[in-house]
């Protein structure tokens, strides 16, 4: 596939999306990003029921945002890098099915905030995480001064950030950062095993869970209970609705689409 970004799509549905520069340390830069966006457009065209987001090599899930590339930017060009970085995280946290980080290494900066919009995070031991811009004089900006604190809570989002604390992949899990910590060479089977359960799950209602929760972080209550109740009730007449009950009850085995 496409230059710094590979994909490989499974017979269970699985895509894995590599971000494949690790003499850079997955660094992502700006054609990376394109990379990606066109990659989760393949994958979603080719109907993925679960992707796995990793770094190639054994160092880097990604070093963070292109260092080199973004140091002599104009406030202009920051911006339209910064809205790369959101147009990728966004696609990812939309994609209409789970997306799983598979954490093989550093995910500083802007390789978090990818971390961040994906559904579930599995680390190696060997992970370091970081949101690490303020040592450079920035703050981070493809999401995580708004995704960090929904997910690790105010008064460590902050710490984070302020000081550009790397932590070790078990004092991320210990704050949420991270749902699990995996021995290093155990990376890969693991998470191919949670997303091949995954796939085997009914596709249409994953989608919608997925929808539904992210609206809880982007709307009141009020809308985000309307949402889910429209959302619950369209569900009703689909084949795996239909399956997943009819199997109940008849004290069988489901077989969703
Ligand atoms: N952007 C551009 N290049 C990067 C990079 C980044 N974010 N992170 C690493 N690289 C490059 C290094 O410049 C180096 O290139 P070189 O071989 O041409 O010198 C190569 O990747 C390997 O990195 P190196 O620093 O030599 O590896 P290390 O094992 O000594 O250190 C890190 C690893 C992750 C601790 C260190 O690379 C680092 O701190 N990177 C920057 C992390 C960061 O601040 N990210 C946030 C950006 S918003």
């Amino acid at each position: 596939m496409t230059g710094p970004v590979t994909v490989a799509v499974d017979d269970d549905g699985v895509a894995t999306v590599t971000i494949d520069r690790p003499d850079r340390l997955n660094a992502l830069s700006s054609a990376t990003l394109e990379a990606l966006l066109d990659v989760l457009d393949e994958a979603e065209a080719a109907d993925a029921r679960v992707l796995v987001l990793t770094g190639a090599g054994e160092d880097a899930f990604a070093a963070g945002a292109d260092i080199e590339e973004m140091a002599e930017f104009s406030t202009p060009e920051a911006h339209a890098y910064a809205s790369l970085g959101h147009d990728v995280t966004r696609a990812i946290e939309t994609f209409p099915a789970p997306v799983v980080a598979a954490i093989n290494g550093y995910a500083l900066g802007g390789g978090l905030e990818l971390a961040l919009a994906c559904d579930l995070r599995v680390a190696s031991e060997r992970a370091v995480l970081g949101q690490t811009e303020t040592d450079l004089g920035i703050i981070p900006g493809w999401g995580g001064t708004q995704r960090l604190p929904r997910l690790v809570g105010d008064e460590t989002a902050r710490r984070l950030v302020y000081f550009g604390e790397r932590v070790d992949a078990q004092d991320a899990h210990e704050f949420g950062l991270v749902g699990e910590v995996v021995a290093h060479d155990e990376l890969d089977g693991h998470v191919a095993d949670l997303a091949s359960d995954l796939a085997a799950r009914p596709r249409v209602a994953l989608a919608a869970a997925k929808e539904a929760i992210t609206q809880s972080h982007e709307t009141d209550l009020g809308a985000g209970l309307d949402f889910e109740r429209r959302t619950w009730a369209s569900l009703f007449g689909t084949h795996d609705q239909r399956e997943g009950m009819r199997a109940f009850l008849e004290e069988r085995d489901p077989s969703f689409e």
